[in-house]
């Protein structure tokens, strides 16, 4: 029914005005947690997901996102010439050897659905993934590669979903759900950030998708939703009845670095994960 997933897109080409001042002169993609930026996380789980082809949809003014995947042979030669082994690796950002880069921009930012459209010609008549760089999920396995693994079962749109407190549902796409067995939920409706009384679950989409290729037809139309702009949970929505669509309760602990607090957060959890005792101990004593 369904088929490998080698196609993932990044829209990289919002404005990050949660962010603010930080987001002004800096793509919010390349804020660092730890020591790699946003998108250099998100590029790595999708490589480890089994993805080759990595388009970006990004936008003239944030051109540092690109830089960040492109050659540096200033730093090259330099790290050569002293013999810097280690850092000349990391200079590679993450990309798979076999990787297929393409870049696409979106003129101005008129909604997710838009920017996923702004890359049909990349994603041609497969299906592919969507990963928003600024949703981090922590667990062994990716979240994309979990999703990836379902996949093969249901096809269609799937999208990973966790319950969210009802005062804070007007910031996601929310699940009308259906049936539920494992980590799967069929999906019979969804609703684009309602009001908490209006909100049909506390089921909430977080950044990471796996669509159907027909979802760009349904794109083309431009129709606008929440807030004036072009939603993909609008496009997912008139699709339901036609593909299947399903929320996956993936596993692992999400941290929305679009905004502070959240950013924070997950620097915090990826630090404590990957640092020393030292670290660990330093952190503590702050806290306390
Ligand atoms: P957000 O909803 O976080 O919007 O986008 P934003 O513009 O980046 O940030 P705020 O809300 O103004 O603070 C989620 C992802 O979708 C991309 C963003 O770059 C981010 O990776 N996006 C959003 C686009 O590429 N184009 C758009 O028109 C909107």
């Amino acid at each position: 029914m369904s088929q490998k997933i080698d196609t993932v897109v990044f829209p990289v080409a919002g404005m990050g005005t949660r962010f603010l001042p930080a987001t002004k002169a800096v793509p919010k993609e390349m804020l660092p947690v730890v020591d790699k930026p946003l998108i250099q996380w998100a590029v790595e789980e999708a490589a480890a997901a089994g993805c080759t082809r990595f388009v970006f949809v990004t936008s003239p003014e944030k051109g540092a996102i690109m830089s960040h995947f492109g050659d540096a042979p200033h730093y090259q030669e330099m790290l050569e010439a002293r013999g810097k082994t280690r850092e000349l690796a990391l200079l590679k950002a993450g990309l798979p050897k076999n990787a297929e880069i393409f870049e696409t921009y979106q003129d101005a930012p008129l909604g997710l659905g838009h920017a996923i459209w702004c890359a049909r010609e990349a994603t041609g008549d497969k299906p592919f993934a969507v990963i928003l760089p600024d949703d981090m999920v922590q667990h062994q396995t990716g979240c994309l590669a979990q999703m990836a693994a379902h996949y093969e079962t249901v096809g269609g749109n799937l999208v990973a979903v966790e319950n969210v407190p009802s005062e804070e549902t007007y910031r996601y796409g929310v699940l009308n759900p259906g049936a539920e067995t494992d980590d799967l939920v069929e999906v019979k409706g969804l609703v684009e950030k309602p009001a908490p009384e209006d909100a049909p679950s506390t089921l909430a989409i977080i950044g990471r998708y796996i669509l159907d290729a027909k979802i760009m037809d349904t794109l083309s139309a431009f129709k606008k939703g929440a807030g004036g702009e072009i939603q993909i949970t609008d496009a997912m929505a008139e699709l339901i009845g036609h593909v299947p669509m399903h929320g996956f309760r993936f596993a692992g602990t999400r941290y929305d670095c679009g905004n502070r607090d959240g950013f924070l957060e997950a620097n915090l959890a990826f630090a404590l994960a990957q640092g020393g005792d030292e670290l660990k101990q330093r952190l503590r004593q702050l806290l306390d």
